[in-house]
């Protein structure tokens, strides 16, 4: 089979993870016998340094054309003024909104070998496997007015949170039918306590919550699940909400497998089902780490995980997405560890060496 396939490298180390997710992919290619034709296009700050603006139309244009999108990262200390008329993540997030791209899907798992690499105990973060389900093309992102003005008294500025039904019962449906297909065990996550919108996704679930009688639905206030990110991470299964409360909330998770390089994230249009490919954006959770950059460093396993959800939801491709996360499983088992990943007794190895191990084990078995 032949599929099109948009890349977008974007900035910091966006180009070398997303170079370690096409060697995969390219090994998928050749093990499986599909095409994957690319297209590299420019997002981020890389993109304002070319043509002056952060995302492009015939980007946009392309994408919407295309079977799947794989994306590095964007931003970085060169075009973080806040002055900025135009910003890097401003790419991103007209991205996500031009394609529809409401769900972001993040699942955090700990492998069993990589149980001790947490700041936090074994025992607490062993058998972690659980997926957040981040609202992601409304909220306090998009929301309006969304503007800093001059007043008599200083300077002013002020975000809009705002969420429609629509926007709330669309996400929920995805967190429900996660959930079913899982442990079937769904948290809503909100701050109903002292937020309107938090009110009515609430008041949403409840009454969504009769059509799913197999799934246990929990509403957590966003500080409580904080709380219980690191306190009983295990107990977890589906976790839904909205779009700033997952962003922080997924940093957080990230710790569970003991780094930001370790998360993929797909971000789809609807509820991936086996059969029914839709397009989507993936992309690792972490960002451009500029300190990183052009060091070989960057551990290149969240844009390959990311690789493999791409197969899954966008190519339907579910022997070949398996065949990345168990070679991903087999070269850390043998040892092989990144710089943020690293500990003694291990192998420690750059972005290229990791990417080229998972791609040869892909190969290989
Ligand atoms: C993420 C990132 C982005 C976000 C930034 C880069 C705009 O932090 O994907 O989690 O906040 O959504
Ligand atoms: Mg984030």
């Amino acid at each position: 089979m032949q599929f099109n396939i948009i890349v977008l490298p974007g900035d910091g180390v966006g180009p070398e993870v997303v170079d370690e997710g096409v060697r995969v992919l390219e090994a998928v290619g050749k093990k499986f016998k599909h095409k994957f034709v690319l297209d590299y296009y420019d997002i981020g700050g890389v993109a304002i340094d070319k043509h002056g603006v952060s995302l492009r139309k015939d980007t946009i244009k392309a994408c919407k054309k295309a079977d799947a999108v794989l994306l590095g990262a964007v931003g970085g200390p060169k075009w973080d003024n806040p002055l900025a008329s135009v910003r890097p993540e401003d790419g991103l997030l007209a991205l996500r909104k031009e394609l529809g791209l409401f769900a972001n899907l993040r699942p955090v798992r700990v492998l069993p070998m990589l149980e001790d690499g947490s700041t936090i105990k074994p025992e607490v973060v062993r058998g972690v496997d659980l997926v957040v389900v981040r609202e992601l093309t409304g909220g306090l992102y998009f929301g309006k007015p969304k503007k800093r003005w001059q007043t008599s008294g200083g300077r002013k500025a002020v975000d809009t949170m705002a969420y429609s039904e629509l926007e709330i019962s669309r996400i929920l449906k995805v967190g429900f039918e996660l959930a079913r297909g899982r442990r079937k065990k769904l948290a809503s996550v909100d701050k109903a306590n002292v937020l309107e919108t938090s009110r009515l996704w609430r008041q949403i679930a409840t009454e969504m919550a009769p059509e799913y009688p197999d799934v246990e639905l929990q509403h957590v206030l966003v500080d409580s699940c904080a709380m219980r990110l690191i306190q009983r991470p295990a107990e977890f299964d589906v976790i839904v909400t909205e779009n700033t409360f997952g962003d922080i909330l997924t940093d957080e998770a990230s710790m569970l497998p003991g780094s930001m390089g370790m998360l993929p994230s797909a971000s789809v249009a609807g509820i991936p089902e086996e059969g029914h490919p839709i397009l989507g954006l993936y992309e690792p959770i972490h960002g451009s780490a500029p300190r990183r950059a052009g060091l070989n460093m960057a551990n290149p396993i969240a844009t390959i995980l990311s690789v493999a959800l791409m197969l899954r939801y966008s190519l339907a491709l579910y022997e070949e997405a398996a065949a990345i996360e168990k070679s991903v499983t087999l070269v850390l088992e043998n040892g092989f560890r990144t710089y943020d990943i690293a500990r003694s007794g291990k192998t420690e190895v750059g972005t290229k060496q990791m990417g080229g191990l998972i791609a040869e084990a892909v190969l290989k078995n």
